[in-house]
């Protein structure tokens, strides 16, 4: 496997990625969506937007933008989405992406990622629910599947209502 940072020509493997994903989910295209709207934002962090390749194509892709807590904008990320193709489940693909945007967060001097996710998934990579850090969701009913991971700039006046991008907004 290799985790790299996607290039403008992983662009259209990115999207496939997430669609084939999320194919479960309600309306999988949300998710892919968002990743090309973040983009076209420029609310994609470069170096946060991370893929695996697997077998010669892209079988996994995680990514972070920028987003607000409190009155902070600058020391907090959005996780999310994170997928990998189907058919390579279970093979260590989506551990590996989220140790690699983890770290990559932290040498970049982030405080702190915050995610909705499943807690049973994301807790083996250091996430706690949010609100143990007084860090409150948009949306309340979120609460018990909101998350943060604390990094090594992490304080505790990082705290108070998250924001994520304006591309979540419009989902
Ligand atoms: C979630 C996802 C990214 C995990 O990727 P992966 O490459 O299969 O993950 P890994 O191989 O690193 O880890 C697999 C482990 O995670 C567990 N796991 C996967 N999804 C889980 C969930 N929602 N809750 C709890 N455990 C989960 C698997 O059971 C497996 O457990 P094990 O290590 O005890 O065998 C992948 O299943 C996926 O793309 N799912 C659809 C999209 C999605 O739900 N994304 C996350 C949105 S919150």
């Amino acid at each position: 496997m290799l985790l790299r940072q996607e290039t403008p020509a992983d662009r259209e493997a990115i999207h496939a990625v997430h669609l084939a994903a999320f194919a479960k989910h309600s309306v999988p295209v949300v998710e892919a969506k968002l990743v090309d709207e973040l983009r076209a934002d420029g609310d994609l962090i470069g170096a946060l937007s991370i893929v695996a390749e697997r077998d010669g194509k892209i079988a996994g892709h995680v990514c972070c933008s920028p987003s607000r807590l409190g009155t902070d904008e600058k020391s907090t990320v959005g996780l999310g989405p994170l997928g990998v193709l189907p058919e390579y489940h279970a093979a260590g693909i989506g551990s590996a992406l989220m140790h690699a945007v983890l770290g990559a967060a932290d040498a970049l001097g982030y405080g702190a990622v915050v995610l909705l996710g499943d807690p049973k998934y994301y807790s083996r990579f250091g996430f706690v629910l949010a609100a143990q850090h007084g860090i409150t969701p948009p949306v309340a009913e979120w609460t018990t599947a909101f998350q943060v991971r604390t990094l090594s700039a992490y304080t505790p006046e990082l705290r108070g209502e998250f924001r994520y991008s304006p591309a979540f907004d419009r989902l």
